[in-house]
């Protein structure tokens, strides 16, 4: 008989096979175990054929994987703790020092610092090109670009691009193109199989918007097509050290059944919110791909289509300039129902506003001057949106 303190660690029951559920397990593990030393040698850690160490993957995190590549059209994919993190691992991986990167001028703004801050420490040059105009990004390839960061929308003034002539472009360059694909969520347009069969070599995902959709996870994605690609950027992954927690994990594969349907609501909240703000006169311009006029209208248009369920639930208001900053303030402290916070794609409307002149190289003409505010819409009745928006116009004095 084996003293209690062990037989709580070592004990023979194994439950019965063959157990099903709608949810899958929550598989957590630092060690995992080998059957023997001939076992421990020979098992490889890069492909899903067994388990090897927790960091590597568990059947919990493997079956997100899968998932999140099927969503998206790729073929493998890896899990990070952000989608910030998602960013920098791609950037960590194709980057050396001497090489240029290229980021669009409104992309997802801690992109844009760390190739200010880390890359240019290790001598790597960011380079920043208009993403409206394909010509821009074509003369800004240099021979020592070796990365081109795409981003449908832009963060916060949401200008659409013509991302297949993107695409092209770095093709013919023969230059690595990587989407930050969190905005379209895998749902709004196929990064892979963009017009002409063309599609991008990496999309990264913030699974902390739309997959996780409880504004309670944290959690980033890379999906690529290409196997070397793959396991250029797993090598990194795995030098970095980067797991995720697999509750974290589950929870994503919870929500993840009912994104499609929490998508296509947040877009149609948005799509009515923009348009009444387009007819209000406090308001100097509304950004939203399926506004006409809006920048880069007619790219969304050709890519995704006009129909519900193809658009993000974000939009952005300039007020006009007859209102300062602080009447702004007051106006956003006067929402009830949207929240003041960062991110998106959770049940919660959310507002912040911004201080454009800081996040670009200037400011783009195809905007007009004045201060920025940013709306995500969360799963409230937009009714309610509506009315919210309308009592904290009256702050505006
Ligand atoms: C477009 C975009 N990409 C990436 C991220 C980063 O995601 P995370 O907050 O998980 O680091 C965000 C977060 O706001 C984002 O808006």
């Amino acid at each position: 008989m084996q003293d209690k303190r062990t037989s709580l660690i070592h004990h023979p029951y194994v439950p019965p096979e063959g157990f099903a559920a709608p949810q899958p397990g929550v598989f957590r593990a630092s060690t995992v175990f080998f059957p023997n030393v001939a076992a421990m040698r020979s098992r490889e850690w890069k492909d899903k054929t067994g388990y090897t160490y927790g960091l590597h993957g568990t059947p919990t995190s493997y079956m997100l994987e899968e998932r999140l590549a099927t969503l998206e059209g790729g073929v493998q994919c890896l899990l990070v703790p952000s989608g910030l993190a998602a960013i920098a691992t791609v950037a960590l991986s194709l980057l050396q020092s001497g090489d240029e990167v290229l980021i669009p001028d409104n992309a997802y703004g801690p992109n844009k610092a760390l190739a200010q801050g880390e890359l240019k420490g290790w001598g790597i040059t960011p380079r920043y090109y208009d993403p409206l105009d394909p010509q821009d990004l074509a003369r800004s390839i240099s021979p020592k670009t070796r990365l081109v960061w795409l981003e449908a929308a832009g963060s916060v003034t949401l200008e659409f691009p013509d991302l297949p002539e993107q695409v092209r472009i770095c093709r013919r360059a023969g230059v690595l193109c990587a989407l930050d694909n969190t905005w379209g969520a895998g749902l709004a347009f196929n990064a892979f199989d963009l017009e002409g069969g063309q599609g991008v070599d990496i999309s990264i995902h913030a699974l902390t918007k739309y997959p996780s959709g409880g504004c309670d996870v944290l959690m980033g994605s890379i999906v690529t097509r290409d196997p070397q690609l793959h396991i250029r950027l797993k090598l990194t992954h795995m030098r970095l050290g980067l797991g995720v927690g697999m509750n974290d994990v589950e929870a994503v594969l919870r929500a993840l059944p009912s994104m499609a349907l929490r998508y296509r609501e947040h877009d149609r909240t948005a799509r009515v919110l923009a348009r009444w703000c387009q007819a209000r006169p406090e308001f100097a311009q509304v950004l939203h791909p399926a506004l006409t006029g809006s920048p880069g209208h007619a790219h969304w248009q050709a890519l995704c289509g006009a129909q519900e369920g193809r658009a993000a639930g974000l939009f952005s208001v300039i007020f006009d300039a007859r209102y300062g900053a602080a009447q702004v303030d007051a106006f956003c402290d006067a929402l009830r129902l949207f929240r003041l916070g960062y991110s998106w794609g959770g049940p919660i409307s959310l507002v912040v506003p911004y201080e454009l002149a800081g996040m670009r190289q200037s400011w783009p003409a195809h905007l007009a001057r004045g201060t920025l505010v940013r709306f995500s819409t969360g799963l409230e009745a937009v009714e309610d949106l509506q009315a919210d928006l309308q009592q904290a116009l009256a702050a505006l004095g």
